[in-house]
């Protein structure tokens, strides 16, 4: 069986770390591109000298040429500035939609099977511009986020209560904004809903540092988080690489699924080969619907902007 490629554009913080983790996850081969001579080659290099040592794959190339992606089965976009202390992510709207309209058309050309996971901000106006600019079916083009923003959450969570991070499941909706909506009824440990351990102020704390988590790392660090984004976009890799149908919140194109009417936002999905197998509903109640609608409004007035530079 052929082995799986992977191209990962951006070889930045977040897109050398997929790389890396990606490696160590033997997950296929892996092209890291960059439009910055040498840093992707810099990067491949050091990652795969790192394999003898790590039992991780070798399999890795950095390069500034897209024909060295051709036929990837997942493209990867990190590509585009980082948030810097002080910044939205809405700041970075006009400068990341050019590059990101570049990079898809890049990947289209080079991959036209390949499903998309763009990780650049802001994340869902982002993806948005991946899927206009590479005309592939909608669900072959998906954001990673909620997968971050869930692994927040679950930290937090596990943190408080004193337990393994493995046993918190939670489910977020919306963009991935300040309004983001993660779901306390929809959060269990081992199955224990997280209402019955934690107070309902606690809980709330919690989803307060969640929709700030990315603002605490920039704060601290000076620049955006990248561990755990690569993380999310790595898990997101192995699902539809592995086909196993696992279920994440990621932003992905919904139409009639929550009423949302044709755009890419957060919602929980069914990864599987093919991309998006299905967005799953739920049943919401009215604060969680009305929580959503607003984030979804943000999202809506993000795309708009973006749209004016298609
Ligand atoms: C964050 C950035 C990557 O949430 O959006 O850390």
């Amino acid at each position: 069986m052929a082995r799986n490629k992977i191209t990962i554009a951006g070889s930045g913080n977040v897109g050398a770390e997929t790389a890396h983790i990606a490696a160590g996850k033997k997950l296929g081969d892996i092209v890291l591109l960059d439009i910055v001579e040498g840093l992707a080659q810099g990067k491949a290099l050091d990652i795969a000298e790192a394999s003898p040592i790590k039992l991780s794959s070798p399999g890795i190339v950095g390069t500034c040429d897209w024909e060295q992606t051709a036929d990837s089965d997942i493209v990867i976009i990190t590509s585009g500035l980082p948030r810097k202390p002080g910044m939205s992510r809405d700041d970075l709207l006009a400068k990341n939609t050019q590059i990101v309209k570049d990079v898809s058309a890049k990947a289209a050309k080079h991959s036209p099977e390949a499903i998309i996971i763009v990780v650049c901000n802001p994340l869902d106006a982002m993806v948005y511009v991946a899927a206009s600019i590479t005309g592939f079916d909608s669900d072959k083009v998906m954001g990673m986020a909620g997968v971050l923003d869930s692994g927040r959450f679950s930290y937090f969570i596990a943190s408080e209560l004193g337990v393994s991070v493995d046993d918190v499941k939670c489910v977020l909706l919306g963009g991935h904004g300040d309004d983001m909506v993660p779901l306390p009824r929809y959060t269990s440990i081992s199955g224990i809903p997280v209402t019955e351990l934690l107070t309902e102020e606690k809980i709330a704390r919690l989803i307060e540092r969640t929709r700030k988590g990315g603002i605490e790392v920039v704060n601290l660090l000076g620049c955006s988080a990248y561990y755990a984004p690569a993380a999310g976009a790595v898990k997101m890799a192995e699902a539809i690489l592995g086909d196993t149908k696992a279920v994440m919140s990621c932003c992905a194109y919904c139409d009639s699924e929550y009423g949302v009417g044709g755009h890419f936002v957060g919602v929980p999905v069914v990864l599987g080969r093919n991309g998006v197998k299905k967005v799953i509903e739920l049943e919401l109640k009215e604060s969680e619907r009305k929580q959503f609608e607003k984030s979804l409004a943000h999202v809506k007035q993000l795309t708009a902007k973006v749209d004016k530079f298609l």
